[in-house]
């Protein structure tokens, strides 16, 4: 099977055809996730609080990204591989520089950043040296200490308009995609039609691009799940079934339904 690249996700998109995407922080899963026909996988910083239990995001180094990356884009040959940037990794453009290139030495195919415009001067640079960046917006979890908790992000005008400011100036700074996370459908709605790269969705309604979980939210093993989950081995009956259920679902628009989203 082709390996799916960045201009394949610009297609899809051009061609309306949703995709879906789900970390993995392993070779096994990562395998699982490919043959269930998964297009991306993201290796998140998600990892320091699913494998490592961490409260939030913070502690994960770029060493564990390195090591998970590594063990992730060997398992797999089609499916385009996402690494998280971790906390404090890209302060400065010459960190960002330095700590992407280590991502891609063990792997990845595009790193991902969380924060708007002030990261623009990273991603022209890294997208110019020919790093292909995915930026992150909305409730982005490396900064819930300056948030206050896991509140969805963009219900009042101005953060809506900040955010929606914030995907322009990131696509004009070279990023090839887009995550939103928990925020309202409709800014969601609003963001993937401004923009002509990507927008990948997690707690952000159904008019995105395409959709992300985390893996082990899909299957069932959050205690306490977040409203935009649905565990997918209730129907999928085996973690192959689960993630092909979730392709489908993303691919059909069935998954995410109305009540996974907020206003
Ligand atoms: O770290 C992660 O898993 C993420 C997704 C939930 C978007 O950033």
């Amino acid at each position: 099977m082709k390996a799916v690249t960045v201009r394949t996700l610009r297609d899809m998109k051009r061609e309306k055809q949703r995709f879906s995407c789900v970390t993995a922080y392993d070779a096994s899963f990562a395998r699982v996730a490919e043959a269930a026909g998964i297009e991306t996988l993201l290796v998140g910083d998600s990892l320091g609080m699913v494998l490592q239990g961490h409260p939030t995001t913070l502690p994960v180094t770029i060493a564990d990204m390195c090591y998970h990356t590594a063990s992730v884009s060997r398992a797999v040959s089609r499916p385009l591989v996402i690494a998280d940037m971790p906390f404090m990794s890209y302060g400065s453009q010459a960190d960002a520089l330095e700590n992407a290139s280590r991502l891609m030495r063990a792997g990845a195919h595009m790193v991902k950043m969380e924060g708007g415009a002030w990261l623009s001067g990273s991603v022209r640079a890294l997208t110019e040296r020919g790093v292909p960046v995915c930026g992150h917006l909305g409730l982005t979890p490396q900064s819930v200490n300056s948030f206050g908790g896991w509140i969805v992000q963009g219900r009042d005008p101005a953060d809506a308009q900040r955010i929606l400011t914030d995907a322009a100036e990131l696509e004009d700074a070279g990023a090839a995609m887009l995550v939103l996370e928990c925020v309202p459908r409709t800014l969601a709605a609003e963001i993937s039609a401004c923009v002509d790269i990507p927008v990948i969705g997690i707690g952000a309604g159904g008019a995105t691009d395409a959709q992300v979980l985390v893996m082990h939210d899909l299957l069932g093993m959050n205690a306490r799940p977040p409203r935009f989950v649905r565990n997918f081995l209730t129907d999928g009956g085996s973690i192959h079934g689960a993630l092909e259920a979730y392709a489908k679902a993303v691919r059909d628009g069935s998954f995410p339904a109305p009540e996974h989203g907020f206003d």
